[in-house]
């Protein structure tokens, strides 16, 4: 009985963390952005779409410089930072189309986009589901 305790905590335990950390994180295909969600509705983001349409990760993950579908490292929440944030870190929770950093990224880059991808919303209710 003490003998496999040993063994599972000698052997398999680090193996089973090693696969945890060297894989980093899984992309996910859909993600509902609603940290903040408060006054609007939180927000569905097509993330498989977006790794197609976007040519670099580091686009939105601007922590992870360099970071391809190959290579995924450890990818941190936006939220982790942008959250009522105490440093220079824009905050996601306010209404401001220039200063909300997900405002910023998402539909300065829709309105660029606009031409040749009708569907790439730039309206509130497009993205913010009613509440
Ligand atoms: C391209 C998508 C997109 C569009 C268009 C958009 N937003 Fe947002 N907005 C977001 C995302 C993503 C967040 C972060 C949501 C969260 O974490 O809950 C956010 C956050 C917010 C927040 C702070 C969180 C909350 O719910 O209180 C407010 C307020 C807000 N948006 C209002 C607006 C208004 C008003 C408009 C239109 C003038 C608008 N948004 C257009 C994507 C969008
Ligand atoms: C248009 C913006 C955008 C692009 C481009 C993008 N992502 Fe993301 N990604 C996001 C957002 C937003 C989330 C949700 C983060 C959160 O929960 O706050 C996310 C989540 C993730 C997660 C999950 C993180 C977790 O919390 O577990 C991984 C892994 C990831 N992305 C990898 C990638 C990789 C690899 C690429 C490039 C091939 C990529 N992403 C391209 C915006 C983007
Ligand atoms: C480890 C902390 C951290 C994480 C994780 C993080 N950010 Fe940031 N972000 C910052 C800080 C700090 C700044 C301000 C300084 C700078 O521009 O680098 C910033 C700036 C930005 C800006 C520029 C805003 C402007 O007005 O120029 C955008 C857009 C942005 N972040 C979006 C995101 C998105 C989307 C995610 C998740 C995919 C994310 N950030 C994850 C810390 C972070
Ligand atoms: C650098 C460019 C870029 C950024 C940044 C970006 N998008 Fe997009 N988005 C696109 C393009 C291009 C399309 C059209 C994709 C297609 O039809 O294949 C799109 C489409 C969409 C759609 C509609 C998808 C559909 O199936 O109709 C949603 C919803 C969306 N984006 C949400 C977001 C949100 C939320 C963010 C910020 C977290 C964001 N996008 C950031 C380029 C971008």
């Amino acid at each position: 009985m003490k003998r496999t305790l040993i063994v599972l905590v000698v052997l398999v335990l680090p193996l089973l963390t090693a696969v945890a950390v060297g894989a980093g994180s899984e992309p996910p295909t859909e993600v509902t952005i609603d940290a903040a969600a408060n006054k609007q509705g939180p927000v569905a983001f097509p993330h498989a779409t977006h790794m197609k349409a976007v040519e670099s990760c580091a686009t939105c993950h601007h922590t992870n410089e360099g970071m391809t579908a190959d290579k995924v490292g450890d990818v941190q929440a936006c939220s982790t930072c942008h959250l009522n944030p105490k440093d220079e870190a824009p905050d996601m929770g306010q209404m401001s189309l220039k200063n909300n950093p997900f405002h910023a990224l998402c539909i300065n880059c829709h309105k660029e986009q606009k031409a040749e991808h009708e569907n790439a919303p730039t309206k509130c209710n497009e993205c913010h589901a009613k509440k």
